[in-house]
């Protein structure tokens, strides 16, 4: 026979040992709740205001308009991943291609077949048919785009 290193102590722990286990046990599962409901607020609200980055290819290549679609001295705007550019046929019969947010306030630019020029309706801003600003407030120009003419597709390229 062992003798007992505590004697007076229950070896199952006192009831007031088991009580305050049982009430740690129930703050763990309080405190986990809450904290478990807080983040179910906090999270979207930080995903709405964080979005996650728009993973774009830095090569970019699409059919901007079918041969023929477009008659000389027009343009149309078209989806250019994630933002609007600009397909232009000239008066000579050539393709031009930009990116259509003006580079003032990020307005969608529009050809004006009137001016041969590039225009944005926000604050008259003017672009020539090189993308360069020429008058109002746009400080920078266009940048532009390739164009490659294949099969019956009218192709804008964006290199990185
Ligand atoms: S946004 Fe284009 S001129 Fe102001």
């Amino acid at each position: 026979m062992t003798a007992d290193a505590n004697p007076g102590k229950n070896p199952a722990g006192t009831e007031e040992e088991k009580v305050n286990s049982g009430r740690r046990w129930v703050n763990t599962i309080l405190g986990t709740g809450i904290v478990a409901t807080i983040a179910s607020f906090i999270y979207p609200a930080i995903r709405y205001v964080i979005p996650p980055p728009v993973s774009e290819a830095s090569n970019l290549s699409v059919v901007a308009a079918k041969v023929g679609e477009l008659k000389d001295n027009d343009g149309k705007v078209f989806k250019f991943g994630s933002t609007p550019a600009i397909l232009i046929h000239t008066p000579g019969g050539d393709y031009r291609a930009f990116t259509a947010v003006c580079t003032h306030l990020g307005c969608t630019v529009q050809y004006r077949a009137d001016l041969h020029e590039i225009w944005c309706p926000c604050h008259n801003g003017i672009y020539d048919l090189q993308g360069r600003n020429v008058s109002g407030p746009p400080p920078r120009p266009l940048a532009q785009y390739q164009v490659h003419i294949q099969g019956e597709d009218v192709v804008v390229v964006r290199n990185a």
